[in-house]
């Protein structure tokens, strides 16, 4: 018996080389991957795949799946970015969420001209014009293979015949109705998730109906009709602003990626309105311009102060000249210029710290946000990150429709110049202004080699977003880890403000922690991010989802 096992197992390699070996020769890779947030979109996903569907296929699909089944990020009442490497092209969907026609600057102001407190973050005023159903069809119109009916259906059956909550999931649920309880800020939360039990089975019939009619009638089945009518009618009700006309005049739109030479790859990311792809490429530029001072050692002190000091220079650029491009003059390719990154990172020195005020302040967010990562057979790759910001949004669950609203209008300045909540601050770059998209630190980003696709990377975690991207990119390339090593391994931000404060997570090496305290900084241990990353090396693909998660990361 033992030996037939063994037959079978060699006579299963030998046909597994030679579909390899065929497949390589036709110019495909063998295999596919998949990085997701969750055991159901990353099942999805590669179901998707399995049946002949492209990395933008899985993505959509998957998309779909997360509003189900990981209601804290995944979401159609949100927005995000996707970053697509296909066919040898860049491509990204911007599909960020705007200012409702009746926003205006000083929205979040009282008559004194002070910023209300939590009003940008919960409940019915906090809503950007969600932008994710819209993004997936343009995403499909342009890209897809399958039929748009396949790739919403599987997030039907979820919320229709229910899905098993993960303990860590009904856990974040519990906790936040209690934490909100006390705030009472948000709308029909607990009556639309207090039901969902660890290791049970958790129905979703309103949004299940939503998504039919998506699944019927594409863009339209959200945007207009039924849905758009729902969302208006209980915007009104509860004296929230975003109206039919709105929703009606929401457009998804495809950009040209950043690109930039680095270290002999090309770093393929997001340009604005999401600051991350400009801050990465100087992060990684600067980092290369200054590594000779540091040495190489992975998360030594001199290694950390190094790209805490390039952080305080990055930041102080994402708070002056970043916004929506629509809007706002960004000078994209002034700020990745090779001379203007050399002046910038000279000054800095390997044994102090340069002095907070004398660089212009940067900004500072919270939690909740969600990524994944898809490489297709055909070596095309999908790098998407999507948020309703905080987690659960803004807390509003729309009645009717079943899906949470986010709370994204945050991520504009309330008021130019003036630190929000979280001590972000900003200026006229990112101002609320009608229609505009807000600031972002999503980071979906592609490393690519002679064109070919080599890393697939991002996560969440707001403005630690960047310092999660370029650092897994460093520890893929710098330090050659595996994808459970990159996404595994301690990391560390530091952004300007607050002044001195390096934010890490747990398992930094105490001495190095020691000698960072001596020079003046202030260790912050706390976790950021959710990273699913995927690697290509010599024709193999490696993936990886963080172990600190709920992700699933496959190879196949
Ligand atoms: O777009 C942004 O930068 C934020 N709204 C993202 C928020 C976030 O990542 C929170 N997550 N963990």
């Amino acid at each position: 018996m033992f030996a037939g096992v063994k037959h079978l197992l060699i006579f299963s390699v030998i046909v597994m080389q030679l579909h390899i070996t065929a497949l390589a020769a036709s110019g495909k890779t063998a295999q596919a991957a998949v990085a997701m947030p969750d055991s159901y979109s990353s099942d999805v996903a590669r179901a998707i795949l399995e049946q002949g569907g492209n990395a933008v296929d899985a993505a959509i699909a998957a998309q779909f799946v997360l509003a189900v089944t990981l209601p804290e990020a995944g979401n159609i009442g949100g927005g995000g970015f996707m970053l697509i490497q296909k066919d040898g092209q860049g491509d990204f969907i911007d599909y960020r969420e705007t200012a409702p026609i009746a926003a205006h600057r000083d929205m979040y102001l009282d008559d004194k001209g002070n910023v209300v407190a939590n009003k940008s973050i919960y409940g019915i005023h906090a809503s950007g014009v969600p932008g994710s159903v819209a993004g997936m069809w343009l995403a499909h119109q342009k890209h897809g293979t399958l039929d748009w009916k396949t790739l919403v259906e599987p997030a039907v059956k979820l919320a229709e015949q229910g899905f098993i909550v993960h303990p860590k999931l009904a856990s974040s649920i519990e906790r936040y109705i209690a934490r909100m309880a006390k705030k009472d800020v948000t709308i029909n939360f607990a009556d639309y998730f207090a039901s969902a039990k660890a290791n049970q089975n958790f129905k979703q019939p309103e949004l299940a109906a939503t998504l039919k009619r998506i699944r019927e009638q594409g863009k339209a089945g959200f945007y207009e009709g039924e849905t758009a009518k729902i969302i208006a009618d209980f915007m009104a009700e509860h004296g929230g602003i975003i109206t039919q006309a709105d929703l009606k005049a929401y457009q998804a739109k495809s950009r040209t990626p950043m690109k930039a030479a680095w270290n002999g790859y090309q770093v393929l990311t997001s340009p604005p309105p999401s600051s991350g792809g400009i801050a990465i490429i100087q992060w990684l530029k600067m980092y290369e311009l200054t590594k000779s001072k540091a040495g190489l050692e992975h998360n030594s002190t001199a290694y950390i102060h190094l790209l805490a000091e390039i952080g305080k220079r990055v930041f102080a650029d994402r708070a002056e000249y970043l916004g929506d491009p629509d809007f706002f003059d960004v000078p994209k390719s002034e700020l990745i210029a090779m001379d203007y990154l050399k002046k910038r990172s000279s000054i800095i020195t390997l044994d102090k710290i340069s002095t907070t005020e004398n660089i212009k302040p940067g900004l500072y967010e919270s939690e909740q946000t969600t990524h994944f990562s898809i490489v297709d057979k055909w070596g095309n790759a999908v790098s998407n990150t999507t948020t309703i910001n905080l987690g659960y949004g803004s807390g509003v669950v729309v009645a009717g429709a079943g899906f949470l609203l986010n709370d994204e209008m945050d991520d504009f300045s309330a008021k130019p110049g003036v630190m929000n909540v979280f001590g972000a601050l900003g200026g006229k770059a990112n101002e609320i202004q009608p229609h505009k998209r807000m600031l972002s630190s999503m980071t979906p980003t592609i490393l690519l080699k002679d064109n070919k696709v080599k890393m697939v990377t991002g996560s969440p975690g707001g403005t630690t977003i960047i310092s999660s991207v370029y650092e897994s990119i460093l520890n893929a390339v710098e330090f050659n880890m595996s994808a459970d090593e990159v996404v595994n391994s301690p990391r560390f931000h530091h952004q300007l403000w607050p002044k001195n404060v390096i934010r890490h997570h747990p398992g930094l090496d105490a001495g190095v922690v020691k000698a960072l305290e001596k020079m003046g900084y202030t260790l912050d241990e706390r976790r950021f991010g959710d990273m699913h990353v995927i690697i290509e090396r010599d024709g193999k693909l490696d993936a990886g989802s963080e172990a600190s998660g709920r992700g699933k990361a496959m190879v196949f």
